[in-house]
């Protein structure tokens, strides 16, 4: 009888191996993986977010290799690294830079090593998130903690910047950015850009437009908070039309498990946006607006949807990977 189970257990365990093609395809992804028929994001839409995606990943760089920036491909172009910030407390890592070339600010945070344990060890609850005229809002503790020793550096550095005088009206874009754990930072701090920055500027009558427009860009992120925490994303960043279009992004690879979580059970929602890099050459937006309601929900088309986890997606997407190997 056990060699009956023996050899059963050897054929199926050869089904399995002569099925699974670990790095190429998804084991779900039999080409009818999404189903919708979704649109491929075009290679120029592409280009600009892999951009972003070198400068998360230069932020797994030593302080020596930004300040000089040379940190092979990562660091690409020509940038002037204005601060390198780093809470030796909580483990915020990451630099502020300026690309004069195209006009950017760059603003990128590294993910932790231990990404999993962080969520899970690390005040997993969730907290009060402070915002004017909203109630509920709830994100995890443990990330705020971490963005709140940096966001005073950060927000200072930023408006030193814009307010240079040679910077000032000439139109600035703002890339904030960061993989995995330093995803969950930099909504944080997008907000607060709009809030503390961005807003008052426009308000007062003598601004000069366009200081800048905010792209949020995120690769790899757990869950941040609650449905009303996406909502302010939603309605902060997403819906704003006027007179600045923010753009945010939130890529996911194949079946990366961190994206997973916390799990949706536990409360926590993602924020929209959501694009899916299911290979090198095929990439989707999701949809995961509902129409007519600033409410996002997951796209069960896009990562929300997929099954068996891609070991290694968390750590590199398309070119780039996030090592701290520079
Ligand atoms: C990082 O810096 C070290 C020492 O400054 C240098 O030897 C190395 O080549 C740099 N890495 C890259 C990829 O440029
Ligand atoms: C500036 O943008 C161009 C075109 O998208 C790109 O090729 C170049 O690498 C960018 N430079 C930097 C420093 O980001
Ligand atoms: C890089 O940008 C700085 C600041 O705009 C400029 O002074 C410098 O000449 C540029 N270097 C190159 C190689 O283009
Ligand atoms: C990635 O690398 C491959 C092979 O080196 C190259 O053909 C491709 O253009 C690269 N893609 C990007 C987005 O850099």
């Amino acid at each position: 009888m056990a060699r009956v189970i023996w050899f059963a257990l050897l054929i199926l365990t050869s089904i399995c191996l002569y099925f699974y093609k670990p790095f190429d395809t998804l084991p779900f992804s039999i080409s009818t993986f999404p189903k919708k028929g979704k649109e491929l994001v075009s290679p120029d839409a592409l280009n600009l977010l892999q951009i972003h995606t070198n400068y998360a990943a230069a932020a797994y760089c030593s302080k020596q290799n930004l300040s000089s920036w040379t940190c092979g491909y990562r660091c690409f172009g020509n940038v002037t690294i204005e601060k390198i910030f780093h809470d030796e407390i909580k483990g915020a890592y990451g630099y502020i830079a300026v690309s004069e070339e195209n006009k950017t600010i760059i603003v990128a945070f590294r993910g932790s090593a231990d990404v999993v344990n962080w969520i899970y060890n690390l005040q997993f609850a969730q907290l009060d998130y402070e915002f004017p005229g909203i109630e509920g809002a709830l994100v995890h503790g443990g990330f705020y903690h971490a963005y709140e020793r940096v966001k005073g550096t950060i927000l200072w550095t930023i408006q030193w910047l814009m307010t240079r005088e040679e910077n000032s009206c000439r139109g600035y874009d703002l890339v904030i950015t960061g993989h995995s754990l330093g995803g969950a930072l930099s909504s944080f701090l997008a907000i607060d850009v709009k809030r503390y920055i961005l807003d008052p500027i426009l308000s007062s009558p003598t601004h000069c437009l366009l200081p800048f427009k905010i792209h949020l860009t995120t690769i790899g992120q757990p869950r941040i908070g609650n449905h009303i925490y996406a909502k302010i994303i939603q309605t902060q960043l997403i819906s704003q039309t006027s007179p600045l279009k923010h753009k945010v992004t939130r890529i996911t690879h194949r079946n990366d498990l961190v994206v997973h979580l916390p799990p949706s059970k536990r409360g926590f929602v993602h924020h929209a946006h959501e694009l899916w890099v299911k290979n090198k050459d095929q990439s989707f937006f999701c949809d995961d607006i509902v129409e007519g309601s600033e409410d996002p929900v997951e796209d069960p088309e896009c990562l929300a949807g997929a099954r068996w986890y891609t070991p290694g997606a968390h750590l590199s997407i398309w070119n780039t990977t996030f090592t701290f190997f520079c």
